[in-house]
C-alpha cells in the first residue's frame, strides 16, 4: 500500500471547492465541523467501525464508497438508499445483490444513538464511512462537508434510470453524471474508485463472449487478462467476482489507470474511458495523465469527492434526521 499523504499542499484550495454546490439545493449549509460541538466522538466512532468492518473483510471499505456514490445520484445524498419499503432501492436492478455495507452503516448509526442520540443524520454517515473507506484503503484524506439531513422518500424508478450502468457508453455515462452536475473530467477522477473493489461475472462477462473462442474475446481486453477471467467465469455463476483493479485489488493508488492503458479495465464502462472512439478524445488524455501522477489523482478524487457529496443535500429544516436508517421516524 501507498503510505497516507498529506496532499493539503498540493490540492487546488479546498475553500473553493466548499462553495460550489450542485443540483440546485442550498449545500453552503453543509460544514467540515458541522458536528463539532454537537457530537464530537462522530469521526473516531464511524472510523473504528469502519476499521473493524475493514479486518473482517478488506473489501468493505470499496463497498462503502460505493454506497455513497448510489446514495448521490438518486435524489442526492439523503440517505434515501437505505430506506425499505416497496420503493426501496435496494431492489432497483443496480443495487440488487450488488450494493453492500448497509450493515456497517446500522452499526455505525446505532453507536451514534447511544453517544449522540437524534443527531447525525444517515445521509452523513454514508459520506463519512465512504471517507473512512478510502482512508484505510491507502487513499487520500479529505474532509467531508457535513449537516446533510434525511430524505424522506425512495425512488425505485430514480435508481433504475439514474445510475450509470457497465454496459451504458460513455456518451450515456458523461450524461448520468451531467444530470447530477458533475462533468466529464469528473466521470474520469470518479471512475478512479475502480481502483478497490470488485465486479459479480455477470457484469463483464459478456466482454468474455463464448468461452471456448479465444477470438470472440473482447479486443479491447489484453488476451491474458481475459484469459483468466474466463476461467473465474466458465462455471456459470455469475456471482463470483473479480477485482476492478487487477494487479493492486485492495489498494487506493492510481493503478487503476495504468490498467486501463494496457487494456487491462474489468468493465466496459471502464475500458471505454481509453478505448472507445466516442469517448476516447474527452476521457483518455486524462487517464493517461493520472497514470502518470499518482498524486494529482489522489488530489483531484478529494476534491470530487466533496463535489458528489454535494449533491442536492437537504439541508436546514427539510427532511429529518432519522433514528434508524431503514426507516422514516
Ligand atoms: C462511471 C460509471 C460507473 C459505473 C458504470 C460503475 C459500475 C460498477 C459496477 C458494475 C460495479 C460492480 C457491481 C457488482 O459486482 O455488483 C462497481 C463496483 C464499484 N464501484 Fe462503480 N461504477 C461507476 C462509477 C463509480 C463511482 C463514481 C464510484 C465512487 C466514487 C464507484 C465505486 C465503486 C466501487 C468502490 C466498487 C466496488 C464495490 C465493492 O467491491 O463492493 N463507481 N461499479
Ligand atoms: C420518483 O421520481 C420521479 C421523477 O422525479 C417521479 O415522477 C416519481 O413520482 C417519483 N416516485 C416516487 C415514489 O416518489
Ligand atoms: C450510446 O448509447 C445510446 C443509448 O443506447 C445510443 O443512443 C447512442 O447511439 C450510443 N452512442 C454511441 C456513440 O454508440
Ligand atoms: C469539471 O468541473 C471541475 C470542477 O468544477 C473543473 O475544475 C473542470 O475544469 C471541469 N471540467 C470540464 C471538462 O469542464
Ligand atoms: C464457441 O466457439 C467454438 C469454437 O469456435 C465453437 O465450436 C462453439 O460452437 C462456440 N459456442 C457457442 C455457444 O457459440
Ligand atoms: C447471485 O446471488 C443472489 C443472492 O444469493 C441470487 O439471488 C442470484 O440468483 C445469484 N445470481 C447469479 C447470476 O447467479
Amino acid at each position: 500500500m501507498e503510505p497516507l499523504r498529506d496532499h493539503g499542499a498540493s490540492c487546488l484550495p479546498m475553500m473553493i471547492m466548499v462553495l460550489l454546490c450542485l443540483g440546485g439545493a442550498a449545500c453552503g449549509q453543509l460544514s467540515d465541523d458541522f458536528y463539532d460541538d454537537s457530537c464530537p466522538k462522530l469521526e473516531s466512532i464511524v472510523q473504528a467501525r469502519v476499521a473493524a468492518a475493514m479486518k473482517a473483510e478488506l473489501r468493505m471499505g470499496a463497498s462503502l464508497l460505493r454506497l455513497h456514490f448510489h446514495d448521490c445520484f438518486v435524489n442526492g445524498c439523503d440517505g434515501s438508499i437505505l430506506l425499505d419499503g416497496a420503493e426501496s432501492e435496494k431492489l432497483a436492478a443496480p443495487n440488487l445483490n450488488s450494493v453492500r455495507g448497509y450493515e456497517v452503516i446500522d452499526a455505525i448509526k446505532a453507536d451514534l444513538e447511544k453517544a449522540c442520540p437524534g443527531l447525525v443524520s444517515c445521509a452523513d454517515v454514508v459520506a463519512l464511512a465512504a471517507k473512512y473507506g478510502v482512508l484505510l484503503s491507502g487513499g487520500p484524506d479529505y474532509d467531508v462537508l457535513l449537516g446533510r439531513r434525511d430524505g424522506l422518500v425512495a425512488n425505485q424508478t430514480l435508481a433504475n434510470n439514474n445510475l450509470p450502468s457497465p454496459f451504458d457508453n460513455i456518451t450515456v455515462i458523461i450524461q448520468r453524471f451531467k444530470d447530477v452536475g458533475l462533468n466529464t473530467t469528473d466521470v474520469v477522477i470518479l471512475s478512479g474508485a475502480h481502483t478497490i473493489g470488485r465486479s459479480r461475472c455477470v457484469l463483464f462477462s459478456g466482454r468474455l463472449a463464448n468461452f471456448s473462442a479465444a477470438n470472440s474475446v473482447d479486443p479491447t481486453m489484453d488476451p491474458a487478462l481475459a484469459s483468466s477471467l474466463q476461467q473465474l467465469c466458465r462455471g456459470g455463476d455469475g456471482n463470483q467476482t473479480a477485482a476492478l483493479d487487477a494487479g493492486s485489488a485492495d489498494a487506493f493508488d492510481n493503478h487503476y489507470f495504468k490498467n486501463l492503458l494496457a487494456k487491462k479495465g474489468l468493465l466496459s464502462s471502464d475500458q471505454g474511458l481509453v478505448s472507445s472512439p466516442d469517448g476516447a478524445a474527452a476521457t483518455r488524455a486524462l487517464v493517461q495523465a493520472y497514470s502518470y501522477n499518482s498524486q494529482r489523482f489522489l488530489c483531484d478524487f478529494s476534491d470530487a469527492m466533496v463535489r458528489m457529496g454535494n449533491i442536492a443535500p437537504l439541508t436546514g429544516s427539510a427532511g429529518q434526521i432519522r433514528k434508524k436508517c431503514s426507516a422514516v421516524n
